[in-house]
């Protein structure tokens, strides 16, 4: 990771932590085993890319960051709500998350729905009212939609349930990569997208090459993470490593093996450069943030 990298993700790491504690209830609020259980899967874990890539599309557009704090949170809390239900028995039944253990685990499964629940309407209530945002409601409600899109049964929770349909079975490669284009793709595209809305007035050719960028980057971030299921180890990870196996799920390396699935990963980073070709250094945590995707070891 080159240094510049590892200083802007420390700073928003940093910044969205703050940003979420101060969005969540207090764990003193009622229901309170609802409120901790919130805030025990999304604070002080996670490496927050997607939160980060809004920021560092922000700063590539000269957007304060300030004003994308909103959209940060909203989108790290559908990301945790679907790490927690994804956790789930009914799912891939996975005791380990972030290092620690699963929601269902520490609290039960009742408690660990609730709180997917409670964070999916939460990140919806933010886009809505969040002051910081600085937003018009015409901007407010285009940012909405666009979650709500990538979130619903067209997006993320589409592709988690054509991950659930396909276990045992062999897709194409269209097949596995239209899954993965919505169980993970979709956020991470949306992550961009809410950036590039925040700034109603951006060029729609510089907001359309930024939306390539984060399909080919959305893509590669779960090839990577098949990959790092089968060669990483557990305590690196945080999460049981070898899962995809034992659970039968089709992945990258279980199509094209170890070294096509690289393959296909330095591909996406090639063109998820060539996205970037226009743009001057006020990208490069961009293009940094395309190659720490393929080659982050968790
Ligand atoms: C894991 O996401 C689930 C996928 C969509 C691949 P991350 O690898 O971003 O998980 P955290 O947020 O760092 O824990
Ligand atoms: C998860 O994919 C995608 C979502 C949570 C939407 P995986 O099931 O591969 O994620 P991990 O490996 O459990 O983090
Ligand atoms: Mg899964
Ligand atoms: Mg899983
Ligand atoms: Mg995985």
């Amino acid at each position: 990771m080159s240094n510049a990298l590892k200083e802007y993700l420390t700073l928003s790491q940093e910044r969205v932590e703050v940003a979420l504690d101060k969005r969540l209830p207090a764990n003193t609020v009622l229901p309170k085993m609802l409120h901790d259980a919130m805030r025990y899967s999304t604070l002080d874990g996670g490496k927050r890319m997607r939160p980060m890539l809004t920021y560092s599309v922000g700063k590539a557009l000269g957007i304060d960051p300030e004003t994308l704090d909103g959209a940060a949170c909203a989108v790290e809390m559908i990301h945790v709500y679907s790490l927690i239900h994804d956790d789930l028995p009914a799912m891939d039944d996975d005791d380990l998350r972030r290092g620690k253990a699963t929601s269902h685990k520490q609290y039960d499964e009742a408690t660990a729905i609730l709180a997917g629940d409670g964070l999916q309407t939460l990140a919806f209530q933010i886009l809505a009212g969040d002051k910081t945002m600085q937003a018009s409601a015409e901007t407010r409600l285009n940012m909405i939609t666009a979650l709500a899109k990538a979130s619903g049964s067209q997006g993320m929770v589409g592709g988690q349930a054509i991950d659930l349909e396909s276990v045992g079975k062999k897709l194409t490669l269209p097949e596995l990569e239209n899954m993965h284009i919505h169980k993970t793709g979709a956020l991470i595209r949306v992550a961009v997208q809410l950036a590039t809305l925040s700034k109603p007035d951006l060029d729609p050719v510089v907001a359309s090459k930024l939306d390539h960028y984060a399909k080919c980057i959305g893509l590669s971030f779960q090839v990577k993470d098949d990959i790092l299921d089968e060669e990483s180890d557990t305590a690196t990870l945080g999460k049981t490593q070898g899962k995809d196996q034992e659970n039968d799920k089709p992945t990258y390396p279980a199509l094209l093996g170890l070294a096509g699935a690289k393959e296909k990963a330095q591909n996406l980073h090639e063109q998820a450069l060539e996205s970037l070709a226009d743009f001057g250094d006020e990208a490069d945590v961009l293009r940094d943030l395309s190659l720490y995707i393929i080659q982050r070891d968790h």
